[in-house]
């Protein structure tokens, strides 16, 4: 089988209004079903795709529909689907939809909260999504080297009222290390990456596969998605001669704002929506580079423009999208703990490989892990994917309003992800943040503290791990339960 590498959605071709604005709502001329669940069906199955681009060899992937990035699901926000995954490939898995608030039974925790889907097994997940705005999937069962090998894709979940821009594009960037021959490297699980950065890798790819361009017309307003679906890789996006402006972070709306020092931060799992307006110049092209790793920036794309005339003269007034239905906090009266990361590496800082220390004798606070655990929260860690009889570290009234402390005690970075639930940001490093922003993964620095608030409103046991995914399953993890 051949995959289809890219969105149909960012390859469409340019501006089918010239000059108007063209309100992203073609999936809405679909009749009005009523309670009736949108039902769609995904195959997990091996497949080949061309990650590199033409006149590169064919790699050997695990996909959704035998597509890399798996199928777009798009969905409309309050709506009920039913997404049944059915199971080709020889080893069990479990389908995650990651960052949507949906009732526990269908959040794909093998073990925790459903059996894994056998080989040739289906399951159904129904849910009905609260909010609107960009997440993704990806499997919960031996993620490392399922989501490693290729299994993932973007879930868009329509406002109610469309957003006018003139194009809404998604950009799912995956990282990937191949080795000579085009093939995906082994060694997944290596014990020194897993107590290091994780396993970052060599290839970057934007839907798909590696990109030259990505063709643009002046004077468009883009309404931008990213994704970042690495299994390790944190990203740092600078859009040369433009000026992106923030509207959501993991599917949920934000104040507006260009980003601090015009990098656009992305973690592992994380999202942001950005509004592009096209101020460049016709015929020129800009590059779109990640520098996040002291010197190893790479171009990640250009944006091409075409040579026609900008399609109006003066941008568009700031786009903002309407909020979501989140719970209010009740800050005052909220519970309070602390959760500390422990373990991995000293020193710390660099990409695996680049760093200059070897050796398990400098694992710090590593003592005392056994199971080839290499991190720990409050002491604690839990390896693997998920699986029955994890204790929670805490429990929670449902309803209750929960402060958590994460504080960071090593010397490496985490995208610290919470199933089930949106949490705000309340402060970093003892300091209010400038924007408020409710996030479900949350990028901690090395020796970071980070203050989040959310309503423990989904009742459930829900994972909270590091997105790394070598972290989370060397021990990083942990459950919440809300009780
Ligand atoms: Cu994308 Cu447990 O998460
Ligand atoms: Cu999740
Ligand atoms: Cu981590």
């Amino acid at each position: 089988m051949t995959t289809q590498s890219n969105y149909p959605l960012s390859r469409r071709t340019l501006l089918q209004a010239g000059g108007g604005l063209f309100l992203t709502m073609a999936w809405r001329q679909r009749p009005a079903w009523a309670a009736t669940p949108v039902e769609r069906r995904i195959v997990a199955s091996p497949a080949r795709a061309r990650l590199a681009g033409t006149g590169h060899p064919e790699t050997d992937v695990w996909t959704y529909d035998g597509m890399v990035p798996g199928p777009l699901v798009r969905l409309r926000q309050g709506e009920p689907v039913r997404l049944t995954i059915e199971n080709r490939l020889d080893q069990e898995t479990t389908v995650h939809w990651h960052g949507i608030r949906l009732p526990n039974p269908m959040d794909g925790v093998p073990g925790l909260t459903q059996p894994p889907i056998k080989p040739g097994e289906s399951f159904a997940y129904e849910f009905t999504p609260p909010d609107a705005g960009t997440f993704w999937y990806h499997p919960h069962a031996n993620s490392l080297e399922q989501l490693g090998r290729g299994l993932a894709g973007a879930v868009i979940i329509e406002e109610r009222e469309p957003i006018a821009v003139d194009r809404d594009l998604l950009w799912l960037l995956a990282d990937w290390r191949l080795n000579a021959q085009g093939e995906i490297a082994a060694g997944f699980g290596n014990r020194m990456e897993a107590a290091m950065s994780g396993r970052v890798g060599n290839t970057v790819t934007l839907n798909g596969s590696v990109s030259k361009e990505e063709p643009v017309r002046a004077g468009e307003r883009v309404r931008l998605r990213l994704v970042n679906g690495s299994l390790a890789r944190i990203m740092a996006l600078r859009f040369e001669g433009h000026r992106p402006v923030i509207v959501a972070v993991d599917g949920q709306p934000c104040e507006p704002h260009e980003p601090e020092g015009s990098r656009i931060l992305l973690g592992p799992a994380m999202r942001i929506d950005v509004a592009l307006d096209l101020q460049g110049e016709p015929g020129r092209r800009y590059r779109v580079v990640d520098d996040f790793y002291d010197g190893l920036a790479y171009r990640v794309t250009e944006l091409a423009y075409d040579e026609k005339p900008p399609i109006r003269s003066h941008p568009l007034d700031t786009l903002s999208l309407p909020r979501n239905p989140l719970p209010e906090l009740d800050l005052a009266d909220a519970e309070r703990h602390e959760l500390t990361l422990q373990g991995g590496m000293m020193g710390g800082g660099g990409m695996t490989g680049m760093g200059g220390m070897m050796g398990g004798s400098m694992m710090g606070g590593m003592m005392g892990m056994g199971g080839g655990a290499a991190w720990a929260i409050n002491g604690m860690s839990m390896t693997g994917d998920g699986h029955a009889g994890m204790e929670p570290v805490l429990t929670f009234q449902r309803g209750r309003s929960i402060v958590l402390n994460l504080r960071n005690e090593t010397a490496w970075w985490h995208p610290m992800h919470l199933h089930g639930h949106s949490m705000l940001v309340l402060g970093r490093n003892g300091a209010p943040v400038p924007y408020r922003q409710w996030q479900d993964t949350v990028l901690m620095a090395p020796k970071d503290t980070v203050k989040v608030a959310f309503v423990a409103d989904n009742p459930g046991d829900w994972m909270l791990h590091c997105h790394v995914m070598d972290h989370q399953v060397a021990g990083l993890m942990t459950v919440l339960r809300v009780a």
